[in-house]
């Protein structure tokens, strides 16, 4: 004979779990099936009963528990389902949606010009290389072959600084041929190294500004002639001005640190500024064959190692690429102009085909 107070306790509970939310179901669970659940407590008292009058209880409760639980456990997926539904539909993302628009920089004309020239030297196996922007006047002028007094410092009006490294005075320095001493003292031949960086000279005017950017370039190595001299460098500057037949001329000039020295001029047409067209001559680089004094300098045997050395200004070369008249122009910060001079940071720099 079934207890009917068993069978109404299920009855309530069964009813109460279908209309429950999820904390009243566990609040119901908790007061059915936990520590002193009213079911627990009726599994409790089995233990006291004659085993007799236990086995027809004990299989009577034991089924209300099963189905409590049964039915707990089917209101708890629903309730879940629910709720997850519920998220679903609220969360929604509404793929049609406009995009918002995404502020993107860009790369700045001097920074592009340092990756094209590093890609196309790259191409020819360079290692770039960088130094101090302090240095002392060892390593920026008297390693170079400029002894101190001597008339070719005021080639560059350099910014010294009130201060000195060890006994040598300190100063900004005037180029990044610097770097290629303290690459000579530090390394061994072979050597083929391309330095862009900062550079300082007392100058301002719409072509010149007290810091600007230059690119020193360093081959060194056994049976070095000006014939690599010229074939690189006619290399570099046909790559960079994208241009294969542009017009090339070295001429006789003179720099302490290197023998022969040539500047290095392009084709260009000086009414118009088209580069590589026309008559006129554009003078765009300095260069020439290691001095034997500085090689000496730097501890190398001129006499069995030669290379050629050679500097290019960034912001010439950026100014007459891309037609901009006056260099103040990239200190300024402008948005505007950079937004219209910048390059996408997505697009890489360009490689000359015949590289
Ligand atoms: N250092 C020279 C300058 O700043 C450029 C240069 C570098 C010339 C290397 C010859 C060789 O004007």
């Amino acid at each position: 004979m079934p207890d009917p107070d068993l069978t109404r306790l299920r009855t309530e509970s069964e009813a109460a779990i279908l209309g429950a939310d999820a904390p009243a179901l566990e609040a119901l669970r908790v007061g059915l099936l936990g520590k002193s659940g009213q079911i627990t407590a009726l599994l409790k008292a089995l233990g006291i009963m004659d085993p007799e009058a236990r086995k027809a209880r004990g299989a009577e409760v034991n089924e209300l528990k099963s189905a409590i639980t049964a039915a707990l456990e089917a209101r708890k997926t629903v309730l879940d389902e629910a709720a997850l539904n519920a998220a679903l539909t609220a969360e929604r993302i509404d793929i049609s949606a406009p995009p918002r628009p995404e502020a993107s920089g860009t790369i700045h004309p001097i920074s592009r010009t340092m990756e094209e020239i590093a890609a196309i030297f790259g191409a020819m196996e360079f290692t770039i290389k960088d130094g101090p922007d302090i240095e002392d006047d060892w390593y920026a002028f008297g390693a170079l072959n400029i002894p101190s007094h001597h008339p070719a410092r005021a080639m560059m009006d350099t910014f010294y600084l009130n201060a000195s490294i060890g006994n040598r005075p300190a100063l900004l320095r005037p180029h990044t041929s610097s770097v290629q001493i303290r690459t000579m003292v530090s390394e061994k031949p072979p050597i083929r190294i391309l330095v862009p960086g900062r550079t300082y000279r007392s100058d301002h005017d719409a072509t010149h500004s007290p810091m600007f950017h230059q690119s020193e370039g360093l081959v060194i190595g056994e049976g070095i002639t000006l014939g690599h001299l010229k074939g690189c460098l006619i290399d570099f500057l046909r790559a960079f001005f994208d241009n294969p037949n542009l017009p090339v001329r070295f001429r006789a000039s003179y720099f302490p640190f290197t023998e022969p020295s040539m500047e290095v001029d392009i084709g260009w047409n000086r009414k118009t500024g088209e580069i590589g067209a026309g008559g006129d001559w554009l003078e765009i680089l300095g260069s020439g064959m290691v001095h034997p004094n500085v090689l000496a300098n730097c501890g190398i045997d001129p006499r069995q190692y030669q290379g050629f050395a050679f500097g290019v200004g960034i912001e010439r070369i950026t100014m007459l690429k891309h037609g901009i008249a006056d260099l103040r122009l990239f200190y300024e910060s402008d948005i505007r102009w950079l937004r219209h001079y910048g390059f996408s940071p997505l697009a890489p720099a360009a490689l000359h085909e015949g590289i």
